[in-house]
């Protein structure tokens, strides 16, 4: 290939930065990719102030762009039908694609896949978790020779930013305000701190490193509205603090999927990765331990990550498409089956309540503990790891009790 035709559809944030960092460092792209490098057209229903485009061709229907001499749609619309439909339409045409978005792939990644493999086509989505810090690439061709067996990490800026100021002694809502001024967090955050931005992160990479379907089933999914700074100061007293955590886990015959949050050992490294960076710990079997931690979000950030795929698509062999993903035989094991060290704080209206009753509560269901009074409306539990299923018998027996007035539980990651 002597030439590389872009078409980019969106033309917002991550594109208008992908626009400029070509532009920025066209040389080293190109003789990185071995090709001159054009963006040929752009899919934008209306001009972006922040950045000219110049001589480029633009559309004002992202469909249009398919009909230009194009070898690559990069697709930066976001959110899931259009951008399916602009993807499969992409691929029945033969041209292939790069996307940034997670949730179109969480959700309908093996249908664009098999169709992308039927018609020989690549899609890349290196920029799709983590933004440029490099994990796609690394599990589908470095780390391809190694056995997976966990991938953990927290894989969602805000909540990390959010978790970490709180750490510190801030509220939830001032700092998800202070997030939002920053621009770490969207107008509307749920996406963020309800846990599914996470979630469609691990979905993609387990999807890659453990072969589970995109989308996946009997993924627990759980956001961090409901920790306050009292739990951390608990959990700090206990050696813990707590993150937003996403866990794709391989057992013999089953695999976990999940994103809550958690205790975590202070000591830890993912312990140590505060702010809006995202950190991942990959455990292999032929190189051990390994962690990646980097830049989650933001226009470079993510137009490294979508570099990175054009440089990969000019190298590779384009007629072959090397989109393929593993096929797991493993079952997707429902929460209620899982086993956790829990983390339970009661609080109660008073501090003269019998410690000897919550005690036998734990007692009756076999669950060992280790119970903690760092004040007078606080009791704050920690339990050996034992089946989720039983934590719903035990918290019920809990808010059963006269004077309580709530139980929260945390999961706690060993
Ligand atoms: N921002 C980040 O840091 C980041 C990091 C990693 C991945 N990503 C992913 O990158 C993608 C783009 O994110 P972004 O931050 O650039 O979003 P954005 O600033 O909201 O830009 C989206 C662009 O797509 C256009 N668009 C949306 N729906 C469209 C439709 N149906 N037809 C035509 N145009 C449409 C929008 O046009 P209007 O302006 O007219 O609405 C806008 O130009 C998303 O999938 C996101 O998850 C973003």
């Amino acid at each position: 290939m002597n030439e590389l035709k872009i078409g980019i559809c969106g033309w917002g944030n991550v594109a208008t930065g992908l626009y400029k960092s070509i532009h920025k460092n066209k040389k080293q792209i190109e003789a990185a990719a071995n090709t001159k490098i054009d963006i040929i057209v752009i899919g934008a229903r209306r001009d972006n102030p922040k950045c000219d485009p110049k001589e480029v061709n633009i559309e004002r229907d992202i469909f249009d762009v398919l009909n230009h001499d194009i070898d690559v749609m990069v697709e930066l619309i976001g959110g899931v039908d259009v951008a399916r439909e602009l993807i499969l339409a992409a691929i029945e045409k033969g041209i292939h694609v790069i996307t940034a978005n997670k949730a179109v792939l969480y959700h309908h990644g093996d249908e664009i896949f098999s169709k992308a493999a039927a018609k020989n086509v690549h899609v890349l989505f290196e920029a799709s978790v983590c933004a440029g810090t490099p994990i796609i690439k690394m599990l589908k061709e470095e780390l391809a020779g190694n056995r997976i067996s966990k991938i953990s990490g927290m894989l969602n800026g805000t909540s990390n930013f959010i978790l970490s100021q709180m750490e510190d002694g801030a509220e939830f809502d001032t700092t998800l305000k202070i997030a939002q001024e920053e621009g770490y967090a969207e107008p509307n955050p749920s996406f963020d701190i309800e846990g599914m931005d996470a979630a469609h992160k691990i979905g993609i990479l387990s999807s890659i490193a453990l072969g589970t379907p995109l989308p996946p089933k009997d993924f627990y999914v759980e956001g961090i509205t409901d920790i306050d700074s009292k739990d951390f100061e608990y959990a700090k007293n206990l050696g813990f603090t707590i993150k937003h955590l996403a866990v794709a886990s391989l057992s013999e015959k089953s695999i976990q999927l999940r994103a809550h949050p958690v205790l975590i050992s202070l000591d830890s490294y993912l312990a140590g990765l505060k702010g809006v960076r995202n950190g991942i710990e990959i455990e292999t079997d032929l190189i051990g331990t390994l962690h990646v931690a980097g830049s989650g979000a933001g226009q470079e950030s993510t137009a490294s990550g979508l570099i990175s795929d054009l440089i990969h698509l000019s190298n590779s062999d384009i007629s072959s498409s090397s989109t393929a993903l593993l096929a797991s035989e493993a079952n997707i094991q429902p929460i209620k089956k899982m086993r956790f060290g829990y983390y339970f704080r009661i609080e109660s209206t008073s501090g003269d309540i019998d410690l000897k009753v919550i005690e036998s509560i734990f007692d009756d269901n076999q669950i060992s503990i280790n119970l903690n009074k760092f004040d007078d409306a606080n009791i704050v539990i920690v339990t050996e790891p034992f089946i989720e299923s039983l934590q719903e018998i035990v918290v019920t027996a809990l808010n059963n009790l006269d004077a309580i007035v709530g139980v929260k539980t945390i999961r706690i990651e060993f």
